[in-house]
């Protein structure tokens, strides 16, 4: 419609246009014609040393090529001395053409030349006027008026041929108009009814499209979309039913060690033993918890609140932290931390990273070991280095242990009280920070965890 719209507004502009512009040029022709017959006339008339009826009538007569539809010779009073058709000799031709060419004025001392033309149902008039000057003073006027059919009809062939073009050119904008839309807003409807059956949540759903338009590349986005959509929602129920089933095992023991309470007659000895279970269990549910939020605050966190900050000091709060930990089994900490270089990430996150790490180092340890964390520069990034001498990961595990809730061995990790969320917690805001991570282990001997973070001064200096 709007096409349609647009381009009749434009034709019809363009047909005004054309016939304003054909009337204009006739105008012109006939107004120089009329107003050189007219002077040719007054010319003649102007030699003459008596101006009344017979001598005028004597001189047009000569003028053969007046052929006009009326002639009509006035003096300068208007009144009339020659009149072609109707006999208006003797009386006062008060026409506006005769008067104003009639009119003297300081700025027209000798009249004026004055034309009318109009254009009406196939017949053209025009009107001119003359004053005709004799020595300077205007002493009568030439008046002739000619209806032009020939000129009218010329006009009109013109303008309806025009307005048929222009018909014609509307109706085929109106039919391609229609067929593209037609077309258009049936693949408009494919695709909405597509994203109606996505909405109700068949995220394998694909849109079917061909072509190389824009809403083939729409429906391709959409498809795209979808898969995505099928991915992450695949990834949610994973994570649900993980964390479901993790959260089970606690709760499931909870709930025998109160049974057993409650049905068995238990001395007060093993009773304390069966509660402090039911405490550790709900201790580990609650590390379990914080940790599952911990990886929520994670992934819905934005870099833009980041802050230019030094590794070292956080770091040494997470030393301390967990240096009663690291007493229970006898590892000491080697802090090298000199070469640090500023990054920018959020203070929260950066601790997050250092815990989880230096949690596991403690963790996966042996008896009498060590754990070196160790700060450098290399190049445009700032880089941060976790070393301990413990067990070591298998190497087939080490592509897993990113994964939420993977434990190389899960017996031992439950029993350190580990859920298998602290790595996938440190991918998550590594990579979100733009950092890398790298992690390379020997069975028996040790393991490293390596991320490098793009460090704040090469960040600025590409910016
Ligand atoms: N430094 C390490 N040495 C040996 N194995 C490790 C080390 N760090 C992690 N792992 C292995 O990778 C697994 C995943 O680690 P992650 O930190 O994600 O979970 P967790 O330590 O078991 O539990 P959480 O950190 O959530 O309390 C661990 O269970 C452990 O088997
Ligand atoms: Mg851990």
């Amino acid at each position: 419609m709007t096409y349609v719209v647009i381009t009749f507004v434009v034709l019809l502009i363009l047909n005004i246009y054309c016939s304003s512009i054909s009337q204009m040029l006739f105008y012109k022709s006939k107004e120089s014609a009329m107003i050189e017959k007219c002077m040719l006339a007054a010319d003649e008339i102007s030699t003459l040393e008596v101006l009344n009826t017979s001598t005028i009538t004597q001189i047009v007569n000569q003028l053969e090529s007046l052929t006009v539809t009326r002639l009509m010779i006035t003096d300068q009073q208007g009144k009339v001395l020659y009149d072609s058709s109707e006999s208006c000799v003797g009386s006062y031709a008060l026409f506006p053409e005769i008067m104003q060419a009639l009119q003297v004025r300081d700025d027209t001392p000798t009249g004026n030349k004055v034309f009318f033309w109009q254009y009406h149902d196939g017949t053209t008039d025009s009107r001119a006027a003359a004053p005709i000057v004799n020595y300077g003073t205007v002493v009568g006027c030439v008046y002739m008026t000619e209806y032009d059919t020939t000129q009218g009809a010329l006009i009109r062939s013109l303008q309806l041929t025009v307005l048929r073009i222009t018909l014609f050119l509307e109706v085929v904008v109106v039919v391609f108009s229609l067929a593209f839309a037609k077309t258009f807003s049936r693949r408009l409807r494919r695709i909405m009814a597509s994203m109606r059956i996505i909405r109700e949540g068949d995220y394998s759903h694909k849109v079917d499209m061909s072509g190389s338009d824009e809403l083939t590349v729409l429906a391709e986005e959409i498809n795209d979309l979808t898969d995505r959509l099928q991915t992450s929602e695949r990834k949610r129920s994973q994570f649900v039913s993980d964390a479901s089933h993790e959260l089970k095992t606690p709760l499931a023991s909870i709930k025998l060690l109160t049974d057993s309470i409650l049905q068995y007659d238990m001395d007060l000895e093993t009773t304390r033993e069966f509660v402090s279970d039911i405490g550790s269990e709900a201790e580990r549910l609650n590390r379990m918890t914080t940790k599952l939020l911990s990886l929520t605050k994670a992934e819905g966190r934005s870099t833009e609140e980041s802050e230019i900050i030094y590794m070292a000091p956080t770091v040494q709060r997470v030393a301390r932290m967990l240096r009663a930990n690291a007493m229970q089994t006898n590892i000491t900490f080697h802090l090298e931390l000199e070469e640090d270089t500023p990054i920018l990430i959020l203070e929260d996150d950066l601790y997050q990273i250092v815990f989880n790490l230096m949690e596991n180092g403690i963790k996966y340890n042996l008896p009498g070991g060590s754990l070196t964390v160790r700060l450098s520069r290399q190049e445009d990034n700032a880089v941060l280095q976790v070393t301990d001498t413990g067990m070591g990961i298998p190497e087939d595990a080490i592509a897993h242990i990113f994964e939420r809730f993977y434990r190389v061995d899960k017996a031992r990790s439950r029993a350190t009280g580990g859920s298998g969320l602290g790595l996938s917690i440190v991918h998550t805001i590594v990579q979100r920070n733009r950092g890398q991570i790298d992690v390379s282990s020997v069975v028996g001997q040790g393991t490293t965890f390596t991320i490098a973070f793009p460090a704040f001064d090469a960040e600025v200096d590409r910016e």
